[in-house]
């Protein structure tokens, strides 16, 4: 039986449509039963819990083989960093006294490192309380999502890229749904030791200017970026409805990717590169439509 956080999710859902495929035994958790009702049409066993929750999150991994979850965002948190640290711990104390042998857990780019990297450093610390439990952990350090850039399609359908990212900085990205199948691939094929980490990109690395060339074929027209600078990443995650504190995380994030600090550890890692490029990824997130 492997249970799976995060199904209304992108990475969540992908890594259960996986197994169930496979003919796995899946439970899935959600916090509100109605989201289940479709996964138990399809076999799979619901269990409502929220990752906050120590008990009912117990009680969810009884008896499982392996576990996947990931570090929910939370756009409105005023201590970002601390209440992800919360529901981490939680998300231990579960797995300790339900005795879960195995699990796989989302991190990112750059979790190696304790400054400098934003939110990320919620995953850093994600990565150091699970590999203190008993349990065998994948850490699955996931690159800048390709699917970050569903937000801006609109403004690529008009010719523009908006991006906190420099026009030409190259940096490795990936689709949730090659996170998805990793995921899957890792709970069903254990480390042989305590723990094993995956650093994932697609199949190649892109600057923002090569995603307006992707995009530019995608919508039939030239997409120019326009790379905004960092002093307007705070008023525009405010103004996106953001805390002021998860803003102030975005722009060291930002800075750290322009200048290096957010990269792949590389020595330590399995490198794993997926198969969905960035043109199927954004034709699969609506582009051109
Ligand atoms: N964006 C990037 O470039 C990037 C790069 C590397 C890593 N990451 C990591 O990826 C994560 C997001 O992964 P994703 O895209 O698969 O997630 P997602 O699509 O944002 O979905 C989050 C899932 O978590 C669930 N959830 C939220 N709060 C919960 C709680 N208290 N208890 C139980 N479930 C809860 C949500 O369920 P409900 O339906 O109940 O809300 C939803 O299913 C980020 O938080 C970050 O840690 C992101």
């Amino acid at each position: 039986m492997y249970v799976i956080a995060g199904v209304s999710g992108n990475t969540g859902s992908i890594v259960a449509n996986a197994l169930l495929e496979q003919g796995k035994k899946v439970r899935v958790i959600v916090r509100d039963a109605t989201k289940g009702e479709a996964w138990k049409a399809r076999g799979a066993e619901v269990a409502v819990a929220s990752v906050e929750d120590e008990d009912a999150l117990t009680k969810a991994l009884e008896g499982a083989t392996g576990a996947y979850f990931l570090s929910p965002p939370d756009a409105v948190s005023q201590d970002f960093i601390e209440a992800r640290r919360a529901t981490v711990e939680t998300i231990a104390r579960a797995v300790e006294r339900s005795k879960l042998p195995y699990v796989v857990f989302l991190s990112s780019v750059g979790a190696q490192r304790e400054t400098g990297t934003g939110p990320i450093l919620t995953v850093h610390y994600a990565e150091e309380r699970l590999a203190k439990t008993p349990a065998k952990t994948t850490f699955v350090r996931a690159a800048y999502f390709l699917d970050n850039w569903a937000s801006v399609l609109g403004a690529a359908a008009h010719g523009k890229l908006p991006t906190f990212l420099p026009a030409d900085l190259v940096v490795p990205m990936v689709s949730t749904k090659d996170i998805g199948l990793v995921a899957a691939k890792a709970l069903l094929a254990p480390p042989s030791g305590k723990s094993e980490i995956i650093e994932l990109s697609g199949p190649r690395d892109y600057s923002s200017r090569e995603i307006a060339g992707v995009l530019g074929k995608i919508v039939g027209k030239t997409v120019e970026v326009e790379a905004a600078p960092l002093a307007a990443v705070v008023p525009a995650f405010e103004s996106f409805g953001f805390s002021a504190n998860l803003a102030g995380l975005y722009h060291e994030m930002y800075a750290g990717l322009a200048d290096g600090t957010v990269v792949f550890e590389g020595k330590g890692a399995r490198q794993v590169r997926g198969s969905v490029d960035a043109e199927s990824a954004l034709r699969a997130l609506g582009a051109g439509k």
